[in-house]
């Protein structure tokens, strides 16, 4: 498998390989995909960063969240451009990476709003699909196999208990064990994210669920890799011999 593709010219379209990777918040889709596509020699793209990055672009303006317009939004967003790096594209804000903006607690409490503008998700599917027709990606989000990509090569559906994955977060932002009380005020929040997120959230009917409660992070990054290559690596279906 190679990552990347030659011209169009040379390749046709339906060759590409695309992996989506979906799940409710904090189930470790963006990590899983960034170690995923690095075994594979493909980008990652992250959707949910886009969303992020249009979120934090509208912020900038200044006005309260429960005033947005999608027009205002799709406008904030130009402000955001999706950089090709060696294996992800990354959203910029306004020419920045503004990564703590964009994973901070400000863009996090009202990026599901955001992400409900049928506009604004068009926006973010315009720009993924652009990342795979010229690259063999592995793209994470919530609607990545079903509505972005509905002929993925291989979709897979990640989910973990709301407590672990709470644990989880905590441990990756402060970089310490996090308490009990810190876990649980935690998992009431990404509880609350799922609940406004759920339209949005879908599993596809051919995704493999991955439970990643009681896996590590090597663990499920091996089985997602090993079913890539199982799939891309199977011969095509011979065609019927004429007369048999
Ligand atoms: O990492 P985490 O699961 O917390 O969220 P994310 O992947 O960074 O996505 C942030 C937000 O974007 C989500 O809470 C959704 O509201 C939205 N999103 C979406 O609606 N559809 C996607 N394909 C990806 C993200």
């Amino acid at each position: 498998m190679t990552g990347e593709r030659g011209s169009a010219a040379d390749e046709p379209a339906e060759r590409r390989i695309v992996i989506a990777i979906d799940g409710p918040a904090a189930s470790g889709k963006s990590s899983t995909a960034h170690w995923v596509a690095e075994r594979l020699g493909f980008r990652h793209v992250d959707s949910g960063a886009l969303y992020r990055a249009a979120t934090a672009a509208r912020l900038r303006r200044g006005d309260a969240p429960e005033g947005w317009t999608e027009a205002s939004l799709l406008e904030a967003a130009r402000d955001v451009e999706l950089r090709a790096g060696a294996g992800a594209f990354v959203p910029l804000v306004a020419g920045e990476l503004a990564e703590a903006e964009t994973r901070g607690s400000a863009v996090t409490h009202s990026v599901s709003r955001v992400a409900r503008m049928p506009g604004v998700r068009d926006w973010v599917n315009a720009r993924v699909r652009e990342c795979a027709k010229r690259y063999d990606v592995v793209v994470d989000g919530r609607d990545i196999g079903t509505a972005v990509f509905p002929d993925a090569t291989l979709k897979i559906f990640l989910v973990a208990d709301p407590w672990e994955r709470a644990r989880r977060r905590l441990t990756q932002r402060l970089e310490r064990r996090p308490t009990d009380e810190e876990i649980a005020e935690e998992t009431d929040r990404l509880v609350q994210r799922d609940a406004k997120d759920a339209t949005q959230t879908v599993q596809a009917k051919d995704a493999v669920l991955i439970d990643t409660t009681y896996l590590t992070q090597a663990e499920q990054v091996e089985r997602i890799v090993a079913l890539a290559r199982a799939i891309t690596q199977r011969p095509a279906p011979t065609s019927p011999v004429d007369g048999e």
